[in-house]
């Protein structure tokens, strides 16, 4: 694992964490890559929720799985906003992902929104077993994430540390504005 960047890290968190069969929800698909790499870990017996409110997010992530050679029967890729997941998810999760902000490379003002990135946390860590865990990724470096990210580590704050761990990772000799990434695991 390098520190180089927090993807390297997410996906550390997820080789560590993730075992055939378990389901999972991508909050934030884009181009695919968190989906891609839940996909390799969970199999074909797992099952994964990808939401992205772009369609063409969507129709990228699904040519880099077919790319990879990789079927995605057990992926449901939801063209939609993830503050909806309780109309689509009907089951108990293991693991979660949502990589705020914009797709890189793609329209800024198609970002993630605290707002509704609160309302989809509150629904998913209601569907999270016991011992699941929520990876939460906020860049800072725009208006709106900085906004989301402070929101955000306000209502972190405000969730009970008896029902919820959460760790922090951040860039700490870095300005205020580097991306971070929070852990919440549901205690057992
Ligand atoms: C940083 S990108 C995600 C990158 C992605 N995880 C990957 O591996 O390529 C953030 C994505 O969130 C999406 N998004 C913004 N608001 C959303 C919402 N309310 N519901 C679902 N997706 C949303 C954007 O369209 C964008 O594709």
């Amino acid at each position: 694992m390098s520190l180089v960047n927090l993807k390297s890290f997410n996906d550390y968190i997820m080789d560590e964490f993730l075992q055939e069969g378990y389901v999972c929800l991508d909050g934030t698909c884009g181009n695919g890559h968190d989906t891609l790499t839940m996909r390799k870990l969970v199999g074909k017996s797992g099952k994964i929720y990808s939401f992205d409110i772009q369609e063409d997010a969507i129709n990228s992530a699904k040519e880099l799985l077919s790319s990879k050679k990789l079927d995605c029967e057990n992926i449901e890729f939801l063209v939609d906003s993830h503050e909806k997941i309780d109309l689509y998810v009907k089951e108990s999760i293991d693991f979660a992902i949502f990589n705020l902000g914009y797709l890189p490379g793609g329209d800024k003002a198609l970002t993630t929104i605290w707002d509704s990135t609160k309302k989809s946390l509150e629904k998913t860590l209601e569907i999270m077993r016991k011992g699941a865990l929520l990876s939460v990724t906020a860049y800072p470096g725009h208006e709106e994430g900085y906004l989301e990210r402070n929101q955000l580590k306000e209502y972190l704050l405000s969730l009970n540390s008896k029902k919820y761990n959460i760790t922090n990772l951040n860039y700490f000799n870095q300005k205020d504005t580097a991306p971070e990434t929070f852990i919440i695991e549901k205690r057992k």
